[in-house]
């Protein structure tokens, strides 16, 4: 297929806006898939994606299409909305000259469409904005064009609109993005290089790679390079994304494709790496570079015996999800284990439970935290860091407050886009959460849209689910990282019946700390099943008690077996099962269910 004729192209939008439904159609109409024969939403294909009805995992076609009298290949991306899955969506764009701008056109621009929106435009990507969902009575379709103008200087006659669900003016999407999405820049002529962009692991094969050749041409058998590791692999099949696997016999500049070359995990197999002709000097093939991580959490097997299975299926779904990164960690409690980076809560729980569903993996996971910034004092901590600065995320390791000058805590640059009867209630929120407002403007007379800095700790856990609610569903939030900001911690300390519980430990901000540690003991007292012996939960910072709860022990009715009789037979069994009891609180090991340490810190 000649460069002219080929167009690589990602569908963005905000969450639930229709990508993976369009994506549908557009594999329809162009007869890769069966019309109205296949289960919906073909390209959202992995379990947990079809359970919570999200799209996790950007997924590629290669679908051709007739205009004009010539054949077309054109190279689709569906990309995730939520802003736990931005890594996919930057990436996506790596190998794409243009977008489909996606705006549901009952609930108007999101959150997650401006900052997708400014991601495709700071790669200098075509836009072509589509409207959806224009079969729903509701729906204002002119209203959102007039804010696509005020916010992005859309054109309203540009704008197209569609029923993705229905398949309206589908047909047009697919004409109109070949006559503006540019053909990709490649030369055919040079030697090849290729930008990988995605790889999964395959049972028999190993790592498989995604990606994007920009110049020259790759045929079978043919020896490959990797830019980052220097190691080379011989090519053991070419295929193309249909959406199903199809072998073909090369890969072009221009195209996308699949190829297998006995890489085995991600260490070999790098998303962003570049790929060249053995021997054959080449530069980077793309700018993509992963995001950094936010938000930290210790994993740990369950039981020991099964540490190197977890570590196999980690780095399995590692080399599926470039955005996570791990480092080794242990604990004396879990033993060892591993500390991974994740960019937010669901990225988190989406990537535990694929954990589970397809590696059969039960880790335990500890408290999510973010990334703090300490500036030491202590003249051996200094040494043993070899500098005066230390970026921590374990609680566990948080040094004493005389070993520390000065605290820094992350922040984020949140963009808030809310209707205007629920302003009042989200400045709330924001305020409770420690923000500071940087702007709002009006997008028109019914929404409002936001600027707050916040602290990353504020948002990680419920910010989201929080806006959700006090605003009936109708707000949006997305967010950037906006650097370090000094701050007052304290590591807040839970005890059960005096001992440290070490999972349970916490960084907060001096002034939360009182209501969170009232909060963590009244949730762990819910949470920790009844146990032979009473136990004490207590929040501490330093030596100072600031919140306790009492869990009591079941009372076993020693007397029952018996019938009336002396009374001072009845006292005497008390008397002894209050002398066990003690026993039993000195050498008790308290029992705490593994989602206790996840689910203390949801409200
Ligand atoms: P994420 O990938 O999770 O961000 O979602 P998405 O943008 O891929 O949205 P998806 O295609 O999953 O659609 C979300 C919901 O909107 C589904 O229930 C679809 O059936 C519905 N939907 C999509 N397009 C239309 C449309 O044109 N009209 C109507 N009425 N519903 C639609």
């Amino acid at each position: 297929m000649p460069v002219e004729r080929i167009r690589n192209f990602s569908i963005i939008a905000h969450v639930d806006h229709g990508k993976s439904t369009l994506a549908d159609r557009l594999l329809e109409l162009t007869g890769a898939i069966a019309r109205n024969g296949g289960q919906n939403q073909v390209l959202d294909s992995l379990q947990v994606e079809r359970e919570r009805g999200i799209t996790v995992k950007a997924q590629t076609a290669s679908i051709f299409h007739r205009h004009k009298g010539q054949l077309y290949l054109l190279n689709l991306i569906d990309t995730p909305g939520h802003v736990d899955f931005s890594n996919e969506v930057s990436r996506s764009l790596a190998a794409c000259d243009g977008v489909v701008l996606l705006v549901d056109a009952c609930h108007g621009v999101q959150a997650q469409t401006v900052a997708n929106y400014h991601l495709a435009k700071q790669r200098h990507l075509a836009v072509v904005p589509v409207l959806n969902k224009i079969d729903i009575k509701h729906a204002n379709p002119d209203q959102v064009c007039q804010d696509m103008k005020l916010l992005f200087d859309i054109d309203p006659d540009q704008v197209l609109r569609v029923s993705a669900k229905l398949g309206t003016g589908v047909a047009q999407v697919l004409e109109r993005i070949i006559e503006v999405v540019p053909p990709p820049q490649v030369q055919r002529e040079s030697d090849f290089r290729a930008l990988i962009f995605d790889s999964w692991f395959d049972k028999y094969r190993g790592a498989l790679n995604l990606i994007y050749v920009l110049n020259g041409r790759l045929e079978q058998n043919q020896d490959i390079q990797s830019l980052a590791t220097k190691k080379v692999y011989p090519v053991k099949s070419i295929s193309v994304l249909r959406p199903a696997e199809c072998s073909v016999p090369d890969l072009s500049a221009g195209q996308v494709g699949l190829i297998a070359c006995n890489m085995r995990n991600s260490k070999e197999s790098i998303v962003g790496d570049t790929i060249h002709l053995k021997n054959q000097a080449a530069s980077a093939a793309g700018s993509y570079r992963p995001q950094q991580p936010l938000v930290f959490a210790g994993v740990f097997p369950a039981d020991q015996s099964k540490h190197v299975a977890l570590r196999s299926a980690i780095d399995k779904m590692i080399l599926n999800d470039s955005a996570v990164t791990v480092k080794v960690d242990s604990s004396p409690a879990l033993g060892q284990g591993w500390r991974l980076g994740f960019l937010g809560l669901l990225h988190m729980e989406v990537f535990c439970q694929r954990l589970e569903q397809e590696h059969g993996a039960e880790p335990i996971i500890t408290a999510p935290s973010v990334t703090y910034r300490l500036v030491l004092s202590n003249p051996k901590m200094i040494r043993q860091q070899g500098r005066d600065t230390m970026d921590i995320s374990n609680a566990a390791l948080f040094p004493e407050p005389n070993s520390v000058k000065e605290y820094f805590e992350p922040l984020v640059l949140g963009t808030i886009i809310t209707p205007t009867e629920y302003v009042g209630q989200v400045i709330g929120l924001c305020v409770e959460r420690r923000g500071l407002q940087q702007s709002s403007v009006n997008i028109d007379e019914t929404r409002v849209l936001m600027k707050y800095v916040l602290p990353l700790s504020e948002i990680i856990l419920d910010f989201h689910d929080r806006l959700k609610s006090l605003s009936s569903g109708y707000a949006s939030f997305s967010y950037e990282d906006h650097g370090y900001h000094p701050s007052h911690l304290v590591r807040l300390d839970i005890h059960l019946n005096g001992k440290p519980v070490e999972e349970l430990c916490r960084i907060v901000h001096a002034s939360k700390a009182v209501g969170v540690a009232r909060q963590m003991v009244l949730k762990l007292r819910e949470l920790i099943p009844k146990q032979m012996v009473q136990i004490a939960i207590q929040a501490c910072v330093g030596s100072k008690v600031l919140a306790r709860e009492t869990i009591k022990a079941y009372r076993k009715d020693v007397t029952a077996k018996l019938y009336g009789g002396d009374v001072t037979r009845r006292m005497k069994l008390l008397k002894q099962q209050a002398e066990g009891k003690k026993k039993m609180r000195m050498f008790a090991n308290i029992r705490v269910p593994h989602e206790t340490f996840i689910n203390v810190l949801k409200r």
